[in-house]
């Protein structure tokens, strides 16, 4: 079984012992209950360098005090067993270890971090922030793996690792999905069969509206001349979307010959 540490100090150890031996050294960060999505970065973190660290750490600085940090899935045998020979070594420190008594660090981003996942979970990659700033001091490894299904996520970390000039590859990696198109993540273990039923749509509407962006392509394809607009908007205001709850209106206008056309419609 993989071996597993759970102290900095033990995971510096086994890493300078690599280096001295100029092993090449990649990091992938997980908060564990491992599924075939966070294999395929393992995967991909052996193929670009010769000694895979995995961290497991479900990190509290990135849950809010209503958030799921207490039922989050918290399964280190079966996923020592899931990585198999996949990593060389399974960091997996205790809360303590990585926030000790009197921790005070607090980091404030802007740039990627702004909107989206902020407006709903403001603390949330200050949190992500934190701990990954610290993985990557701690293992000091020369990439560093991250999913593309937490695309707001690589954006921020990619940032931070700019800023503070660490000398780290961030590299993302594609997402990995079931059947039905349903990203695969560890939460999706809380949905109960009905609502697992349900969860394939999310990614159903993501194509649509990937096909409405690629609407203009399309209609060019089919003969425009060019396309002005289509776009999404508010239907009372006319406003760009900020979210999906306003009733909305789909307009596009584009040229064909000497003629404009104008339609909309409501969604
Ligand atoms: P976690 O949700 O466990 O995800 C760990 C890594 O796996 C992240 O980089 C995430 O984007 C990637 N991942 C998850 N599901 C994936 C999928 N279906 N396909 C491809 N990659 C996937 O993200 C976190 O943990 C934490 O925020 C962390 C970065 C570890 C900091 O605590």
């Amino acid at each position: 079984m993989t071996e597993t540490v759970t102290t900095v100090e033990g995971l510096r150890a086994r890493v300078s012992a690599w280096r001295s031996a100029g092993f090449s050294v990649g990091l992938v960060p997980t908060m564990g209950a491992l599924h075939a999505g966070h294999l395929a970065l393992a995967d991909q973190a052996r193929s670009r360098s010769q000694k895979v660290i995995v961290s497991i750490f479900v990190n509290p600085a990135q849950f809010a005090p209503h958030e799921d940090f207490d039922r989050y899935p918290r399964t280190l045998e079966t996923d020592l067993q899931k990585l198999g020979s996949a990593a060389d070594l399974v960091f997996a420190p205790a809360v303590a270890e990585m926030y000790p008594d009197g921790y005070s660090l607090k980091i404030e981003l802007g740039g990627p971090a702004l909107g989206l996942e902020s407006e709903f979970r403001p603390h949330f990659f200050a949190g992500v922030a934190t701990i990954v700033a610290k993985l990557l001091i701690a293992a000091m490894p020369d990439i560093a793996m991250f999913g593309e299904k937490d695309y707001q996520q690589l954006l921020v970390v990619r940032r931070l690792v700019r800023d503070l000039a660490l000398p780290v590859e961030i590299v993302g990696a594609p997402i990995v999905r079931e059947a039905d198109g349903l990203a695969m993540s560890s939460r999706n273990a809380y949905l109960d069969k009905r609502e697992r039923a349900i969860a394939g749509h999310l990614n159903r509407v993501l194509k649509d509206v990937a096909a409405r962006v690629h609407a203009a392509q399309v209609l060019q394809d089919a003969g425009f001349n060019s396309v002005d607009y289509v776009a999404v908007r508010d239907s009372g205001t006319l406003e760009p979307l900020g979210e999906f709850r306003h009733p909305a209106r789909v307009l596009a206008a584009a040229r064909l010959g000497k003629t404009r056309l104008i339609d909309n419609m409501a969604v």
